[in-house]
């Protein structure tokens, strides 16, 4: 059956480096939020400098800036046999309006957390990485925007497990340690 699948993790868990393996293998897109407001960056329009704004601070773009563009994103033909969301939705407001979303294109939810220790995601953010958009190396974020976004995660997205758990949709994946055994236990959740 054609479903969403959701995967919630904090900053640096991992999850595009799954959903686009995920994506590689199962052909189904990969739609990270967090990559269409970073292709925003070369436009200059008041939303789109709005927008670097709230990334560069750790914060959380509105929740119905977000929901237009994943539901703009996702009614695209290459989503009718389902895809993957990487990082949406991340607030309890997203959550509910993708259910709508997922209502009216007739697809089931699953949702699975990428666990990851804290001490193993501050290494992971505090190196230098590539942008996955324009491939340019930067230093990638200040120690307070940091831990804005592991507190951000902590208070608004870390509930949403919860909330998944209780519907009987959540599926967890131990998010340390070699890709491909990340990917074995990812892939038996999905198409099992
Ligand atoms: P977004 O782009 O979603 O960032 P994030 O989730 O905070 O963090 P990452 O993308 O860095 O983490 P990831 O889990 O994808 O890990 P990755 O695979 O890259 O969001 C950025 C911003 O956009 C937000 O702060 C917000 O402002 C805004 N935004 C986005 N979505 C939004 C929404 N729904 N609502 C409102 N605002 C939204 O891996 C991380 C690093 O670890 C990489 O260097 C990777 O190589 C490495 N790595 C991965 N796996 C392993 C492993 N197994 N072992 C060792 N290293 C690993
Ligand atoms: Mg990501």
């Amino acid at each position: 059956m054609a479903k969403i699948i959701v995967l919630i993790g904090a900053p640096g868990a991992g999850k595009g480096t799954q959903a686009r393996l995920l994506q590689e293998r199962l052909g189904i897109p990969q739609i990270s939020t967090g990559d269409m407001f970073r292709e925003m960056k070369t436009l200059d329009t008041p939303l789109a400098r709005e927008v670097q704004e709230i990334m560069a601070s750790g914060k959380l773009i509105s929740d119905d800036i977000t929901y237009k563009i994943v539901q703009d994103r996702t009614s695209r033909e290459d989503c009718r046999n389902g895809y993957i969301l990487d990082g949406y939705p991340r607030t309890a407001v997203q959550a509910a309006q993708l259910e709508d979303l997922a209502k009216e294109q007739g697809f089931d939810i699953q949702a699975i957390e990428v666990d990851v220790p804290r001490d193993e995601l501050m290494k992971r953010l505090t190196g230098r990485r590539s942008c996955s958009v324009c491939g340019e190396i930067y230093n990638i974020y200040s120690k307070e925007s940091v831990s804005t976004r592991l507190a951000t995660y902590d208070e608004q997205t870390k509930p949403l497990l919860d909330y998944y758990e209780n519907s009987g949709r959540l599926g967890k994946v131990d998010g340390t340690g070699e890709l491909e055994q990340i990917y074995t236990q990812l892939s038996k959740l999905v198409t099992g």
